[in-house]
Order: C-alpha cells, then sequence, then structure tokens
C-alpha cells in the first residue's frame, strides 16, 4: 500500500495572481521552482513505481515479503523556505536543486532489521538509480535516538526535452523504529507540555530506542530461525 500527499500548486494560476497583485511582477523563478518541484514529484513516483514492483515481487516469489508498507511525502513550500533561511542558503531555485535533496521524500517501513538492507540493495543495484549520500542512522543513532537509514538517491525523470536526474530522499526503517520516531516526533513539536516533562520523556525515548533495538535484534534471531527449519 503506498499512502500520497501531495502538495502540488498551480503554476499559471499562482504567476498570475501575483502579477494581479504587484503589477510588473517577473514570474520565471517562482516557474523554476514550480516546473522543479513537480519533477521532484514524478521523481517520488517513480521510486513509487519501483518499490510497488519490488513488493509485488516479494510478495509472489519469496516466503517473506521485507516491506511492510511505504509512505510517500512531497515537501511543503512552505517547509521548504523555512529549512532554506534555516541553513542559510538564498531564495533560489539553483541553491535549492544544489543543497535541498529531500523535497520528495519515500519512507519505507521493514518488518525486520534485516529487511532495510535487502530493501536497500534491491533498490540501489537497479542501473538507472544512482547513490548520491548514505547516512545509517541504525549503526550511529542519533542522540535522540532516532535511528533508521537514510539515503539520498537519483533517477531519471524523462521531459519532453529529454531525462533529467532528480533527487529523492528514502528512509528505511523497520516497524519498531517508525513507532518511536512517530512519539518522539510529537514530543519534538508539543509546544504545551512543560519543559520537565519534555525533557523526562525525552531520556526515556532514548532509553526505549535502545531497548527497541535490542527487542528487534531478538526477534530477527527468532525469525531466521523459523525460517532456516
Ligand atoms: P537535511 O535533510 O538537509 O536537514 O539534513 P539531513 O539529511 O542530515 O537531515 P536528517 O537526516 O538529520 O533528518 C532528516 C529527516 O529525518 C527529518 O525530517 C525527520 O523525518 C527524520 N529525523 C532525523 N532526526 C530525527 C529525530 O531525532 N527524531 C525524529 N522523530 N525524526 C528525525
Ligand atoms: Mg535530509
Amino acid at each position: 500500500m503506498i499512502l500520497q500527499r501531495n502538495n502540488l500548486p498551480n503554476i499559471n494560476q499562482i504567476s498570475d495572481e501575483m502579477s494581479r497583485v504587484l503589477g510588473d511582477y517577473d514570474a520565471t523563478e517562482l516557474r523554476r521552482f514550480f516546473v522543479y518541484y513537480q519533477q521532484c514529484q514524478a521523481g517520488a513516483k517513480e521510486f513509487g513505481t519501483k518499490l510497488e514492483n519490488l513488493d509485488s515481487e516479494f510478495e509472489m516469489l519469496e516466503n517473506h515479503n521485507p516491506i511492510h508498507h511505504m509512505e510517500t511525502r512531497m515537501k511543503a513550500p512552505q517547509s521548504l523556505i523555512r529549512k532554506l533561511a534555516k541553513k542559510g542558503y538564498d531564495f533560489s531555485v539553483d541553491a535549492v536543486k544544489h543543497n535541498i535533496f529531500d523535497i520528495a521524500g519515500v519512507r519505507v517501513i521493514t518488518n525486520y532489521l534485516d529487511d532495510i538492507k535487502t530493501v536497500e540493495h534491491a533498490l540501489t543495484k537497479q542501473s538507472d538509480v544512482t547513490l548520491l549520500k548514505r547516512k545509517d542512522y541504525i549503526s550511529h543513532p542519533k542522540p535522540s535516538g532516532y535511528r533508521s537509514l537514510h539515503l539520498v538517491v537519483s533517477v531519471p525523470v524523462f521531459q519532453a526535452n529529454g531525462p533529467i536526474e532528480i533527487p529523492v530522499e528514502i528512509q528505511l526503517r523497520t516497524v519498531g523504529m517508525d513507532m518511536w520516531a512517530s512519539l518522539e516526533h510529537k514530543l519534538r513539536y508539543k509546544t504545551d507540555v512543560d519543559k520537565h516533562h519534555v525533557e523526562q520523556y525525552a531520556s526515556q525515548l532514548k532509553g526505549y530506542s535502545t531497548e527497541l533495538n535490542q527487542i528487534e535484534t531478538h526477534m530477527q534471531d527468532i525469525f531466521n530461525h523459523l525460517q532456516k527449519s
């Protein structure tokens, strides 16, 4: 199953409105941004299809399907603006193209720990996929306790004028890591909980991350044993 959340605006309506409100407004950069945004969405779709095809293949041919479910999301334009400001980049399409690689995002939730590597390899060995960045927050969890494998991969998106390479961020994590990240994310963005509780919960969650890792490792062992027998 693939859950999709789009934030695709209409370029013509926006540039018409900008020109109407601001007079001789030059919408070139805005137009370039939305064109790129749509190309990123096409990149996410390419990876969505690749992963759906792998999911069907595993389902049909293997005893075990590593993929539990997938989600795709486009970074909302306002989050992109916030990220450019936070990182000190220009508000230009070139700055976005050179520095921001998670406009299109795909999250793959796997059943077990080893499934993450299975999916990573099945995806990155494809001849049209290029691995641009790899961050292993499973071997090296973040200080918060966050664990996931982050890849930035590119794929050619075919346009009327030919192919262009589009980066997509793929986050791979187990069901346990996903459950943890959802709750920790909630804690991060909760503003109405007092500081003392936030600190206490953050520290508890850090501990649970380690415990979950131990449990998932043991469950992997049981699973491997059952697969062999
Ligand atoms: P930029 O994406 O360029 O900001 O840098 P980066 O790729 O180093 O970002 P990073 O890999 O640290 O994190 C990207 C995404 O991972 C975030 O948007 C979250 O979805 C997730 N993430 C990273 N750290 C945490 C964390 O501590 N807690 C939770 N819940 N999610 C996290
Ligand atoms: Mg990132």
